[in-house]
């Protein structure tokens, strides 16, 4: 069997003879993919019954939560989307003991966390800034062997399971959206639209963007299919299949920014209950 031929190459990590600042792109990535994953885990570990917040003074204690995963104080309900759906293990009886101390951001985060990290645009990113698989087009890695995505890595053929789970969320959140304008105040009850709607609802467009741009989600809809046009049923599909594929043109923006949104909306929900910030959810219209 043909063992292949390789072309020419410098040894060693990073030697190359390319001029260009080939490694400003992996290193902005690992940092920005770093940074957001250090974050999220942060914000979850903080509302979980977890021992250091614990000593901190910030422990959530099992079903009570540290206060900061929605905005209350305004009489609507701006719930961050690292916590959606509200799932609190401590205070639903079919959680297994052992898992009551997580947040509820630990206990579903599964789902979006799976869908980015088999999602074949965030693959070539990480492989690249955290892997050195490769380290570069043309660049020299630091080691020479390369099994494809094998093993462990199989894994990664469950995107399309993670896509209808992620999907799920659209409407979730749509749905935390709604209720984000939604005040009541003993009897009284009004429509309004905070800053926190508006990032919500900002929110839920980049996540659709993402999930309906999916490789995955252009397959479902448009795969299998060569006939766009005999029956009203293929010709939605012709149509589904257009606005997905104008999606996916973009998926890599979609990707980074809807990851760059959920996380500030995050932080502001966090900002707005935390007094250490001193920041509020400024209503725009309505409410009460
Ligand atoms: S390929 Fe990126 S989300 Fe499916």
């Amino acid at each position: 069997m043909s063992s292949g031929m390789k072309l020419p190459m410098k040894k060693g990590f990073g030697a190359t003879d390319r001029v260009d600042a080939w490694w400003k792109g992996p290193t902005a990535m690992a940092a920005y993919l770093g940074i957001m994953i250090a974050y999220s885990t942060w914000r979850g570990f903080m509302e979980a019954d977890f021992w250091i917040f614990s000593d901190f003074g910030l422990s959530a204690g099992v079903g009570h939560g540290n206060g900061t995963m929605a905005i209350e104080n305004n009489h609507s309900h701006v719930l961050s989307p690292l916590f959606s759906p509200l799932i609190i293990p401590g205070e639903n009886s079919w959680v297994p003991s052992q898992f009551q101390w997580m947040s509820p951001a630990m206990f579903i985060l599964i789902f979006p966390a799976g869908f980015r990290g088999t999602c074949y645009y965030y693959r070539k990113a990480y492989y690249r800034a955290f892997m050195q698989q490769p380290t570069g087009c043309a660049v020299s890695k630091p080691w020479d062997e390369y099994s494809g995505e094998t093993g462990l890595l199989l894994i990664q053929n469950l995107h399309r399971y993670f896509m209808y789970a992620a999907l799920a969320y659209l409407p979730i959140l749509s749905y935390d959206v709604w209720l984000s304008m939604n005040f009541h105040h003993g009897n009284a009850s009004a429509l309004g639209i905070s800053v926190g709607t508006l990032i919500l609802a900002l929110n839920v467009i980049l996540l659709g963007g993402y999930a309906l741009g999916c490789h995955a989600f252009r397959h479902l809809v448009g795969g299998a299919s060569n006939d766009w046009t005999s029956t009203p049923m293929n010709r939605f599909k012709y149509k589904l299949w257009k606005f997905s594929t104008i999606l996916n043109e973009h998926h890599k923006d979609w990707a980074l920014y809807s990851l760059f949104w959920v996380m500030f909306a995050d932080f502001y929900v966090y900002a707005c209950t935390d007094p250490m910030f001193g920041w509020s959810d400024v209503i725009l219209w309505g409410g009460l």
